[in-house]
């Protein structure tokens, strides 16, 4: 861990994405710290059952960090109880022009507008495999698919990427929430989504149909929605999976395209959505109300802005069952994941609770 230490700085001297690049590759190549046995220490009073997977502690990357699937066996070594990989897309395809990662150091945030560059499924899905195969039981990773920028039907695109990595990812997620790629938010609304979770839920049951459990299927919203879209899309999402096949679950959020007063970086006016530590109350506040929308009867990630053990306990008590976290992850390293869950430990035993689970919500309630 300590080598994050030396290094992270030096990184920080580079374009934040040609840092990532560095990072990654650094990751892929076997060049990464691994916990410590201290670090390592499963802590039972922190692990949970969710769609009858064994988190061993609540603390996961959130997508983007690893979009082509490169370093899921070190990330797995850095302490992530899960990975989330992708966003991946049909087809291989570049992206926005650079640059397009800003850092806003002084407000702990980055703003991004990628637009999904991926090399698309084909390979993303031969890594899965291949981690898979070499690799059983090591975490839990969930893929994030996308569309492609020019297909022409959204459904499809989400569809096919169901089906190809139904059987290699322990979860998946249905990515409507980039704020990068022009029309794609719109699938947030409830009556595109009325006719887009019935043909996912129907390729996700047709991939799973030789027996065994269906592989959950996830959908990721935006923490950008009025009031009345988070209840049109809680009404539709509680109808879909009503019949027992459907969505099992929802990550909020994805980037924000709001911008907080408060940010004071040069770069705040940039183009694209902004996560870090300005996310964390809007975002927050959003899992809360889904949290109560949805009665509680769907796991929920939460994700945006959390960067300490507290952060991980109050979305925890906004109503997350599991946790993600990616800028707070490029500002500070791989010894953050280690910090967060001695630190929600003490702080859910300190109120009282004997496992993570009771404290699910119980802000939202
Ligand atoms: C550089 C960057 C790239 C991202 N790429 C994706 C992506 O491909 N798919 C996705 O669903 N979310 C993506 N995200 C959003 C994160 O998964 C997460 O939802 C968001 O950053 C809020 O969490 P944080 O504040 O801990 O970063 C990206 C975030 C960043 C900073």
């Amino acid at each position: 861990m300590d080598a994050y230490r030396a290094i992270g700085p030096l990184l920080r001297l580079l374009p934040p994405e040609t840092a990532h690049g560095l990072s990654l590759w650094a990751l892929g190549h076997g060049l990464a710290p691994t916990m410590t046995a201290g670090d390592a220490a499963a802590d039972p009073f922190l692990a949970s059952r969710v769609w009858g997977l064994e988190f061993p502690h609540p603390i996961g990357l959130a997508a983007g960090f690893d979009k082509d699937a490169r370093a899921l066996g070190a990330l797995f070594g850095l302490g992530f109880a899960f990975v989330e990989a992708g966003t991946v897309t049909p087809l291989p395809q570049p992206g926005n022009p650079r640059p397009r990662m800003f850092r806003l150091a002084a407000d702990e945030a980055v703003i991004n507008r990628f637009g999904f560059n991926s090399e698309g499924l084909d390979a993303f899905a031969a890594r899965l495999g291949a981690f898979r195969d070499t690799s059983p039981g090591k975490g839990i990773v969930g893929a994030n698919l996308g569309r492609n920028r020019h297909s022409a039907d959204a459904a499809a695109d989400y569809a096919g990427g169901v089906s190809r990595c139904a059987a290699l990812a322990d979860y998946l997620v249905i990515n409507v929430s980039s704020p990068n790629t022009p029309g794609l938010r719109d699938l947030q609304s409830g009556e595109h989504l009325q006719e887009l979770l019935p043909r996912v839920a129907a390729a996700r049951d047709a991939a799973c149909s030789g027996g065994g459990a269906k592989t959950p299927l996830l959908l990721k919203l935006a923490p950008d929605l009025a009031l009345q879209e988070r209840e049109a899309i809680a009404g539709v999402v509680m109808e879909s999976a009503s019949g027992g096949s459907g969505i099992d679950g929802l990550i909020i959020g994805n980037t924000t395209l709001s911008r907080p007063q408060t940010l004071q970086s040069r770069h705040r006016h940039e183009a694209g959505g902004l996560s870090g530590r300005p996310l964390f109350d809007l975002s927050t506040e959003v899992l809360r109300d889904f949290h109560r929308l949805t009665e509680g009867r769907f796991p929920l990630i939460g994700v945006g802005g959390v960067s300490s053990g507290r952060d991980a306990y109050l979305k925890i008590r906004a109503g997350a069952s599991l946790v993600q976290l990616y800028t707070a992850f490029a500002y500070h390293g791989p010894a953050l994941i280690g910090r967060i869950r001695g630190d929600l430990s003490d702080l859910l035993r300190a109120d009282g609770y004997s496992c993570v689970t009771e404290a699910v919500g119980v802000d939202a309630r």
